[in-house]
């Protein structure tokens, strides 16, 4: 039985349309497949026709309650694909777990009770990384890390890797990572360098196929059915029908247990092929521990950056790090309100360029934090 999570704590970036669709493409060959929701948001379980507000037993009960098999839980969506339904009751696992022994093991103990029916589970993690990806983490041998083109969900893909990789050292347990890419669209640079990068960065870990972006996913999102047995013909659909095939092509290494090593930890500090992240989608960011600024300045031999939060005073300013191609960046925790800045090259003070919200008369960066950190 292959144990399979799908996973990034970025919202949105496609999981639950991957988990949805894979798990629909893998029954269609006849093998026995499992998809358990472990989102109290339940997108699965309704993507597959499931009425989350009439359930008698739910992926919560298979977390709570000891004597509750994965057999009393699931549904039968086709003759091989059976799905455990979430609704939001699911939520207060974290919170009625905690401080409890064995906590992190509650869905591996379930599935393994259960290992000799079926041949896939795939678990649709939330968008976080609480207690319910970490168990999903733990039961599952391998990790899908699903990310869409965008900085932030590069950033959730990394973050998931490493505890992945956490996981992995701590409890001594084998687990296997691949990354892929959707919401692709190839008419975009953007997209594209993303592309080459993603592939630079996570090598074989990442899927030959790339599931393009496609508007009939969200129709059929609406409709309750897979986009396998919804629009069979569009391009997304032939994405994932390829992605089952990469998915099941992989079978007889993994019976064999030729696993690969996990994806390379990559640094959460900025590194060499972050910068085009960051240049790629101008002005500040939120990124854990605050704003980061970067500005491209390949000639300069110091920047500096003031502001209100420093009192614009050069003394108190804070130093920008040069990396690769001459980005310099910093990261700063700022509160939340209003503030102006500017950077000091070399001495001279300039707006940000990739900032345009600037005010008179001194043409000062204005940057609205709404929330702390
Ligand atoms: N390839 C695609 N092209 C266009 N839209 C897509 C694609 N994949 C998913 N979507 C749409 O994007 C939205 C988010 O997708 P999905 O629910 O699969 O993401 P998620 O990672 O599971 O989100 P969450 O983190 O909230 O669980 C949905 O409306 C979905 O229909
Ligand atoms: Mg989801």
């Amino acid at each position: 039985m292959r144990t399979i999570a799908l996973v990034n704590q970025k919202g949105g970036c496609g999981k639950t349309t991957t988990a949805v669709n894979l798990a629909s493409y893998i029954a269609d060959t006849g093998r026995r497949v499992l998809l358990v929701d472990c989102d109290p948001q339940s997108h699965a379980s309704i993507g597959l026709g499931i009425d989350t507000d009439e359930l008698e037993r739910s992926t919560y009960d298979l977390f709570m309650d000891p004597a509750v098999h994965v057999r009393d839980v699931v549904h039968p969506v086709t003759d091989t694909l059976d799905v455990a339904p979430s609704n939001v009751i699911l939520s207060a696992v974290e919170q009625q777990l905690s401080g409890q022994p064995d906590r992190e093991n509650r869905l591996r103990r379930k599935l393994e009770a259960c290992s000799g029916e079926y041949d896939y589970v795939l678990v649709d993690c939330p968008p976080s990384v609480g207690l319910l990806t970490f168990n999903a983490l733990v039961a599952c041998d391998e990790s899908l890390v699903v990310m869409e083109p965008s900085y932030f969900s590069l950033h959730g893909a990394l973050k998931v890797v490493e505890t992945i990789r956490l996981v992995r050292d701590q409890l001594g347990m084998r687990k296997r990572t691949r990354v892929l890419l959707t919401m692709f669209d190839r008419r975009t640079r953007f997209a594209r360098e993303f592309l080459r990068e993603a592939r630079t960065r996570f090598g074989r870990e990442m899927f030959e196929t790339v599931i393009r972006h496609t508007v009939r996913f969200r129709e059929a999102a609406n409709w309750g059915v897979s986009i396998s047995h919804y629009a069979k013909s569009c391009g997304g659909a032939r994405d994932y029908r390829e992605l089952s095939e990469e998915v099941i092509a992989d079978e007889e290494r993994i019976a064999a247990a030729e696993y690969e090593p996990a994806a390379e930890v990559v640094e959460s500090s900025l590194e060499p092929g972050m910068d085009e992240w960051i240049l790629s989608q101008p002005g500040p960011h939120f990124v854990d521990g605050g704003v980061l600024f970067s500005l491209v300045a390949p000639e300069a031999n110091e920047v500096e950056l003031v502001g209100t939060f420093n009192d614009w005073e050069r003394q108190h300013g804070l130093q920008l790090t040069r990396s690769t191609n001459g980005v310099w960046h910093t990261t700063v925790a700022l509160g939340p309100g209003r503030h102006l800045y500017k950077f000091v090259i070399d001495g001279v003070w300039v707006p940000d360029p990739s900032n345009d919200n600037r005010e008179a008369p001194n043409e000062d960066c204005v940057l609205e934090v709404y929330r702390s950190g």
